[in-house]
Order: C-alpha cells, then structure tokens, then sequence
C-alpha cells in the first residue's frame, strides 16, 4: 500500500495559541489528508479562524508545531511563505472584492501572487490569465457577469466571485472561513455544493470553518469540534447514528437554546429523561459519553 495517499498535508500538533490573557486554541491536534473535506465547528469565539490562520502563516503558535505541505509554517519567511500560501487559497466570510472592480478583474487579482506589482484594468494580465479567469467563472456560473461591477452582485454571487478569484492560484488546499455566513439559506446551500464539487474536480483538500451543525454534518466527510480553543470532536461523518448527531450538538452547542433543542431531542428519542431537562448540560453530556461508549 502507498502511503503516498495517506500522508497527511495538514499536521497540526499541540498547538497552542494566546493573544495576551485570551487563549484562542489549547493543545490543538489535527491532521487532515490530501482530498480530505474537514469541517471545523463551533461557536463564536470557539478558535476556528484562528486555526485556519494557523494553516498559511497568518498567525504562528504561542508553542506546537504547524506542517503544511511538507513545510513547518512558522518558520517560513519571504519567499517560501509566498510560495506556500500560493498553493492554499483562502475565502472568506466578507468575500473581500473590491467593489469597484470588475468581476473579471477581481478574478485575476486571484493570480497576482505570481506576478509582480498591482495591475490596473485588463492590460497588465496575459491572455493565459485571462483565459483562465474566464473558465473560472463559468465554471462558478458567472459567465455573464464577467464584465459588470463586483459590488452590483448578490452575495451568493460575490462569494462565488471569490471561490473563482482563489482558483486562479491553482491552490492544493483550500480553506474557508464561514464562506456562507452572510448568506440565506439557499444561496449558502449553492456555495457550498460548488465548493464541494470542485474540491471532487480538482483534488483539492478544503478545511472549512461553519458553525450550523445541520450543514457541517451533510457537507463535510469529517467534523472537527472546537469549543474554547479546544477539540473536543474529531469525528468522520459517514454513517453517524442519531444519537452522534446529538453527540455532536451536545458537544459544540453552549447555548441555553442549542441545550434545550438536544434536551428535548434526547428525551424524545428515550435517550435522556424529563428529569434531566432541568439540568440540559448534564443529560447531553451523558449522552456524549453514551455515544462514545
Ligand atoms: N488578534 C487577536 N487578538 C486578541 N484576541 C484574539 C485575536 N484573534 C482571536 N482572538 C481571540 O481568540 C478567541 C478565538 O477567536 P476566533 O476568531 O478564532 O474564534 P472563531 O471561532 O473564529 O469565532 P467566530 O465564529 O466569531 O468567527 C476569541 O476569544 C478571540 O477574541
Ligand atoms: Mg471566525
């Protein structure tokens, strides 16, 4: 067997991070594999951003070790940081267009890592880059739009100007962090199917940051939980029963809300009992541990 397929491209290892008094991430560990599609899932302040951060150099750990591609990526500088984070793209939640821009040339700007200096209008690019940016865009479905003002789209439609952009560096790695959290529920749902589809085409390795259980669980092969900094699941979600659904919620959720829903979930399906409503952490915690047993 090869273990050329198995060996992961992302290794994260003890990883702890603090901004002064606050720590963001606590021993985290991850690997991920080439192809892999992970989600990272949480709550607000949880450390998935800072996680994903981790991954192309844009924060180094208070102490452990952070592997990407082969390469330690704290240690990177100059050149070889630009030559890592030239092979992972990065999407995010507020797109990050420039209004005024055309789609098509926010697209190309997507390549600007490989040549030098900022580029004014359609000249400074090559008819390659320009070929390519288009292709891009009708493979997101924008072909049409090509040549209209990024700031006149919807925000699906920006976003999937920015997954166009993060292509054109013909990224191995693609992360995202909640690429959808501006959008309804529709257009979120087509983002992510497109991220989905060409992570398949192009072999591309996503970890994407979410926190809706619901989408991280039909969505991702594998969900990694954060909760205070910590993972706290690491779990793949092919064939996952009910009660590791409830597992997974009862595990990232911390809201009263979120604890009364997998309460009443529990109850209903005989796993916790009316009595332990009153104390909802308590019943869904021994769920958890029910689960994993
Ligand atoms: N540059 C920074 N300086 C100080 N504290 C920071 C910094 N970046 C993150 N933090 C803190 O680290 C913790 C984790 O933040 P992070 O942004 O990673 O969470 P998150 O899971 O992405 O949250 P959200 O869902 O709101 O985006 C938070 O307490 C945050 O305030
Ligand atoms: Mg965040």
């Amino acid at each position: 067997m090869s273990t050329a397929t198995t060996e992961p491209v992302i290794r994260l290892s003890g990883v702890t991070k603090r901004f002064g008094a606050t720590t963001a991430l606590t021993g985290a560990d991850l690997e991920v594999a080439r192809g892999e599609i992970v989600v990272l899932l949480g709550l607000s302040g949880s450390g998935k951003s800072t996680l994903l951060r981790h991954l192309d150099g844009l924060e180094t750990p208070t102490s452990g070790t952070v592997e990407v591609l082969g390469s330690a990526v704290p240690t990177l500088k100059g050149k070889a940081l630009r030559g890592l984070r030239s092979r992972v793209g990065f999407i995010f939640q507020q797109f990050e267009l420039v209004p005024s821009l055309t789609v098509l040339e926010n697209v190309l700007t997507g390549s600007l890592s490989s040549v030098r200096g900022p580029r004014l209008g359609l000249w400074g690019y090559s008819r390659d880059a320009k070929l390519r940016a288009l292709g891009h865009l009708e493979r997101v479905g924008l072909l049409e739009r090509a040549y209209q003002r990024s700031d006149t789209l919807s925000g699906g439609q920006q976003q999937r100007v920015a997954i166009a952009r993060a292509l054109m560096q013909r990224p191995e790695i693609l992360l995202a962090d909640e690429p959808v959290a501006s959008l309804d529920p529709e257009s979120s749902d087509q983002v992510m199917a497109l991220i989905r589809e060409i992570a398949a085409d192009q072999g591309l390795t996503v970890v994407c940051s979410l926190h809706q259980v619901d989408l991280a669980i039909s969505w991702a092969d594998r969900i990694v939980g954060l909760r205070h900094g910590e993972v706290v699941l690491n779990t793949s979600t092919t064939g996952l029963s009910k009660a590791e659904v409830m597992e997974i919620y009862g595990r990232v959720a911390t809201t009263t809300a979120d604890l009364t829903a997998v309460t009443t979930e529990l109850i209903a399906q005989g796993i916790a009992t009316p009595a332990d409503a009153a104390t909802g952490a308590a019943a869904v915690g021994s769920a958890a541990a029910g689960a994993q047993a």
